[in-house]
């Protein structure tokens, strides 16, 4: 029998009438900072927002360049920003919204690879997961308990 390794991964659906508070409150931060992004190439505009363990909430967009690889992710910013400023606090959750300009609804968006990675890095620093939230277009919200569920395999340990 040949080795085989599986993983499973999941995103499980809320109604937003399920969420917490908190949870209201970090989706709501990420969509006033999503209407402030700077994307004119992409005009895929995304808000991120991070909740760290003292119930502090920083959010921030996606800001782009000409010279197109130089552009940042919203959840790099709001991650960044976040542990620069209280680097001994935990992420809890980060919540992430986007829409594309001109479109009436929501985008469908998920974290890019890069971004996966660095989600990965502060669970690594504090040594649980970091809660992702999604608001959909349907107005739902898609949750995952750790960034594992979109970084099955992930690269995360230099030792062995
Ligand atoms: N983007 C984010 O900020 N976060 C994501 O999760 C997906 C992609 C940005 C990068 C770029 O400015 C634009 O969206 C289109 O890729």
């Amino acid at each position: 029998m040949r080795k085989k390794i599986e993983m499973t991964v999941s995103l499980v659906e809320y109604q937003l009438t399920e969420l917490s508070l908190d949870e209201m409150k970090l989706l709501e931060k990420a969509q006033e900072l999503m209407s402030k992004a700077y994307a004119p190439y992409s005009e895929f505009y995304v808000g991120a927002s991070v909740m760290l363990d003292n119930g502090e909430i920083f959010a921030a967009n996606n800001q782009e360049n000409v010279s197109f690889p130089v552009g940042t992710c919203a959840e790099r910013i709001a991650l960044g920003y976040a542990m620069a400023n209280f680097p001994t606090n935990r992420p809890v959750k980060i919540a992430i919204v986007a829409k594309k300009i001109g479109l009436d609804r929501l985008a469908n968006v998920t974290p890019c690879g890069m971004c996966r990675q660095a989600i990965n890095e502060y669970e690594l620093k504090f040594n649980k997961p970091i809660e992702i939230l999604i608001l959909t277009p349907e107005n739902t919200v898609l949750k995952a308990e750790g960034v594992e569920n979109f970084l099955p395999f992930r690269f995360n340990n230099l030792n062995d």
